[in-house]
């Protein structure tokens, strides 16, 4: 991409808001948009150019907002639409973008067009949703007689049985998520003037829910089963068939986002930003998602980063090797080199904490978690930082079941330990893979709750707060915070962060991360130390890197060859390669 004509986002990085756990400014525990427009000054310093704002639509809560009842609406619990334009224009004052999280691959339960298609079979709303009767000569309702073997994402079968008609609903999510019927031209309609609503009041752009799973391929047929399952060994997992091969990229979802594209985005892709969540997607698919030719969506987030601690799936936690972690990023910076973007990121509201899992969040949390911002940062897309992570918060010690809050964790733990699973091994996993170590509440400083709540937190706050905390960071300039804020200028500063290509080096090392991009004669090296122990890198021509201008660091004046634990340096230098 020639860099005169690379768009806005290649310079740009996003800051998440979840708006639940951000800042609470009526006191009833639960962060609100009010209190996301107080804090918008951290934004501004940071010097972050788009905020995504996870879902503040009335929901019923069951997955905290992302089981939305109505799309064109505010919930309460998080404020009015007049607070929502109110943070639009606060954030538009300060140069941050808007982008809104969209999540149209279900409904709630309780959204009025699955109200009236649950109604009756003849109801106009029935084909809106994905209905089927039982699994031929079995009895409707009885366990088994669900029209595929398929489990989803909360534990469970993917099939509800509903009396009032006597059929099943598919819901890849939880029971109150059922999901919508993308086949239906008149459901795209819908969704297509939603958004276009939202764009007309102002957001620059959507952050868009499991968007790969659109498109379902469904004449009911069973998924495969786990081997351990089909050897009479119960897996954590559950006891369900895989339904991913019928709902992942499936046959329509090129269609379905280009006509998206053309409905709603067409004519101003110059100032929007759209980024499709794709579990499972991979790097030949996203090239095809994000060519600018197609005008399907600009960057996707895959998860195949996130996924390389997991085994039999996410909570089958397995050690790290650095080694897998370079092949697949290494892999998805050269797959979308020529043609595509990616998006980059360690955390999100799904993801636990990225200090305690690929850093050390013990003596050395603030330079590992400076190591971590600088690597993701200096790779090639664009940067998404998860609210805290800035200052590297780190995952909370959960005591008990008690402490969790998430639907994902509870219904593992109930299905999990009801098929056999030892208790204290689920609630291990919980603590290093549950999404809550992501949803304690940000820590604006070291009063009591943080400063994020004058109530009680709808989740305890992590009691590192009293170190861990913005006020501190803000304070400090060896802070986290102080480090991000130069890597994001670094971005808008040097051309060939943004935008330069991308050479990975020693693939095989299991402790040093390093590579370099170059962009016309600048060429840059980062270089890191995954361990806690001082590491002389085989860099080729190290002995000469070490000469050369030093651009970023986190360990204060760095001198020689030899990387501190946890160390991590950025060089320039100038000339032809
Ligand atoms: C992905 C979201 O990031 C996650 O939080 C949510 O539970 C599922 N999609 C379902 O909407």
């Amino acid at each position: 991409m020639p860099h005169t004509d690379a768009p806005w986002w290649t310079t740009s990085v996003v800051y998440q808001v979840y708006p639940r756990s951000f800042a609470d400014s009526d006191g009833d525990g639960i962060g609100d948009l009010a209190g996301i427009t107080g804090r918008l000054d951290h934004l501004e310093r940071l010097g972050v150019d788009v905020l995504w704002l996870s879902p503040i639509y009335p929901s019923p809560q069951d997955d905290n907002g992302y089981d939305i009842s109505d799309y064109q609406g505010v919930d309460p619990l998080f404020g009015t639409l007049p607070d929502l334009d109110e943070l639009i224009a606060q954030a538009h004052a300060r140069g941050i973008r808007v982008v809104m999280d969209l999540v149209v691959n279900h409904t709630s339960d309780e959204h009025p067009w699955f109200v009236e298609s649950r109604s009756s079979t003849d109801n106009p709303k029935r084909d809106w949703y994905w209905w089927r009767p039982a699994r031929p000569g079995t009895v409707p309702g009885e366990p088994g007689a669900e029209p595929t073997n398929w489990g989803s994402f909360f534990s469970g079968p993917t099939w509800e049985y509903d009396e009032t008609t006597g059929e099943y609903y598919l819901h890849l999510f939880s029971r109150k998520q059922p999901d919508l019927n993308w086949e239906n031209p008149e459901v795209r309609r819908a969704v297509h003037q939603m958004m276009r609503w939202w764009l007309d009041r102002g957001v620059d752009g959507f952050r868009m829910d499991v968007i790969n799973m659109l498109s379902k391929d469904l004449p009911p047929r069973d998924g495969v089963v786990p081997t351990a399952e089909r050897d009479g060994v119960v897996p954590p997992g559950g006891t369900q068939g895989d339904g991913g091969p019928y709902y992942l990229c499936g046959p329509r979802i090129h269609e379905f986002l280009a006509e998206m594209h053309a409905e709603v985005v067409a004519g101003h892709e110059a100032t929007l930003l759209t980024v499709g969540e794709m579990p499972g997607v991979t790097v030949e698919q996203a090239r095809l998602f994000t060519d600018p030719a197609r005008h399907e969506v600009d960057m996707v987030f895959q998860f195949e980063h996130v996924s390389l601690d997991q085994g039999d799936g996410k909570w089958d936690v397995r050690p790290l090797e650095l080694t897998a972690l370079k092949r697949s990023l290494g892999r998805w910076q050269e797959g979308l080199a020529e043609v595509g973007w990616n998006s980059l990121y360690w955390n999100n509201h799904d993801q636990p904490r990225a200090v305690s899992r690929f850093g050390d969040d013990g003596e050395h949390r603030v330079r590992s978690a400076k190591l971590l911002g600088t690597v993701l940062h200096l790779h090639r897309g664009t940067p998404y930082v998860y609210q805290g992570e800035e200052l590297g918060m780190a995952n909370a010690p959960f005591a008990a079941l008690e402490d969790f809050r998430d639907i994902e964790a509870l219904n593992h733990y109930r299905h999990a330990v009801a098929l056999g699973a030892d208790p204290d091994e689920v609630l291990a996993a919980l603590r290093t893979m549950g999404r809550d170590n992501a949803r304690t509440p940000m820590q604006w400083d070291a009063s009591p709750h943080a400063g994020f709540t004058t109530g009680t937190p709808w989740i305890p706050v992590n009691p590192d707060h009293v170190e861990v905390n913005a006020e501190a960071a803000l304070a400090d300039p060896d802070s986290v915070f102080h480090h991000y804020r130069r890597l994001i200028e670094l971005r808008r500063t040097v051309p060939a962060v943004a935008l330069g290509d991308f050479t990975m080096l020693l693939p095989d090392d299991p402790v040093v991360y390093a590579f370099t991009r170059r962009l016309d004669d600048v060429e840059l090296l980062t270089v890191a130390n995954f361990s806690g122990d001082p590491v002389c890198p085989d860099v080729p021509g190290w002995s000469e890197w070490v000469l050369a201008e030093l651009l970023l660091g986190n360990v204060a004046d760095p001198t020689g060859p030899e990387l501190a634990p946890w160390e991590a340096r950025v060089y320039r230098r100038t000339g032809s390669a």
